[in-house]
């Protein structure tokens, strides 16, 4: 196996899991993303800037011509026709269990999966990685992910498997679970990564303040950062810093006064059910959020992982301790992006693409099990 395997990142976005990828290695074994794709223009940047060799073909990946520019690319970039894996996250806005009715393949977010497939089957690569939110493995009972993996196994891939990775057991200030389904054409089987946290003479799971408490204080709605780091920085946050002066981006979103008043009512762990009645009743909101799901105004609690962080303006995560939203920093840190990764677009896009991200730590334990995999399959 050569020392460099070429990766193709499809539904790149921001770049967590290209991050994670391009940080893994096995002895003197790495990988290296050369050619990314998503259509959002504010992701395409802040990959772009994160990761400036790589060739970044903008635009939908289910017109042909999309998939052709990723081909070219790739051969421009490698001289090759082909790359060693293909990772990718495909939306799951359909496959998501908070979004019952759409929860089939009739739905267009979900046909975005058959486009993954389609370029696993144009490229076939030694290895690939999809990953998904855990709902994927209970659409249509199971079927789906049954059937996909049948799919991958008839192009080849017999040693095709399904994980689901709890962020938190490697290392992640944040409970998040995942599903990946894992692929190679080898038949040595893909070893699923072993956890590092939370069990029985593991590490302690790693709680939000081991993940913030250096990260300066902030009025709400702060729209620049320029106080510096509290210190001493603990393990997890000095290789967060990764040489960082101060933090950047440190911002938040404004709230109304009725917002702010909201925030001060709900506790550590607590949710809106601890906001009175009349100050959720205001514009004739009340009903609107009984049935809107629980994250809803939710304070994280600073001894404990984060709850999975989804759009944390829209799901209103309140800090542990300050009456405020999350600020992107703060985010970015229990996504275990480094702080020298910088977002870029509007405040609004910026949450939305540090949301979306499979967190770094996360993806670098998946790219090690990948790369280990490669490795032994060139030994034997
Ligand atoms: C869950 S996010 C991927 C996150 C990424 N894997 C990471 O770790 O940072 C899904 C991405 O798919 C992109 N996307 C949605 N529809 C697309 C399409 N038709 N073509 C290309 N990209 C698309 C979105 O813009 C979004 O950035």
């Amino acid at each position: 196996m050569k020392k460099e395997a070429h990766v193709l990142d499809l539904f790149s976005g921001p770049g967590g899991l290209s991050e994670g990828f391009n940080t893994a290695k096995i002895g003197n074994h790495t990988f290296r993303s050369v050619v990314a794709n998503d259509n959002d223009v504010h992701a395409s940047v802040t990959y772009r800037k994160n990761h400036p060799g790589v060739e970044f073909v903008l635009g939908d990946i289910s017109a042909s011509e999309i998939k052709r520019k990723i081909v070219r690319a790739i051969k421009a970039e490698t001289g090759m026709n082909t790359v060693d894996v293909i990772i990718g996250g495909p939306p799951c806005k359909g496959f998501s269990l908070t979004n019952k009715m759409t929860r089939n393949m009739k739905n267009p977010m979900n046909r975005l999966v058959m486009d993954y497939v389609a370029m696993i089957r144009k490229l076939k690569p030694k290895a690939f990685v999809m990953e998904n939110v855990p709902g994927i493995f209970a659409m249509e009972g199971g079927k789906i992910v049954k059937d996909l993996i049948s799919e991958f196994r008839s192009m080849g891939y017999y040693n095709t498997d399904s994980w689901l990775l709890n962020a938190a057991d490697y290392g992640v200030p944040q409970i998040r679970k995942r599903a990946f389904i894992v692929g190679s054409r080898s038949r040595i089987p893909i070893e699923k990564p072993r956890t590092t946290h939370g069990s029985n003479g593991q590490a302690p799971r790693v709680s939000v303040f081991d993940a913030i408490s250096d990260l300066p204080k902030i009025p709400d709605g702060s729209s620049s950062s320029r106080a510096a780091y509290k210190k001493p920085p603990n393990k997890f946050q000095r290789q967060l810093r990764n040489g960082q002066r101060k933090p950047t981006q440190h911002v938040t979103t404004k709230n109304s006064d009725l917002v702010l008043k909201r925030i001060r009512k709900v506790p550590s762990g607590g949710n809106w059910k601890d906001i009175p009645r009349e100050l959720m009743q205001v514009n004739g909101d009340y009903e609107k959020i009984q049935k809107a799901h629980s994250m809803i105004y939710r304070r994280l609690i600073k001894t404990e992982p984060s709850v999975t962080i989804t759009n944390f303006r829209k799901g209103m995560i309140i800090h542990p301790t300050e009456h405020r939203l999350f600020s992107v920093r703060e985010a970015a840190r229990i996504q275990t992006f480094p702080d020298s990764y910088k977002f870029e677009g509007g405040l609004s896009s910026m949450q939305q693409q540090v949301s979306d991200a499979v967190p770094v730590f996360l993806a670098k334990k998946v790219a090690e099990a990948i790369l280990a995999h490669l490795e032994m399959d060139h030994k034997l």
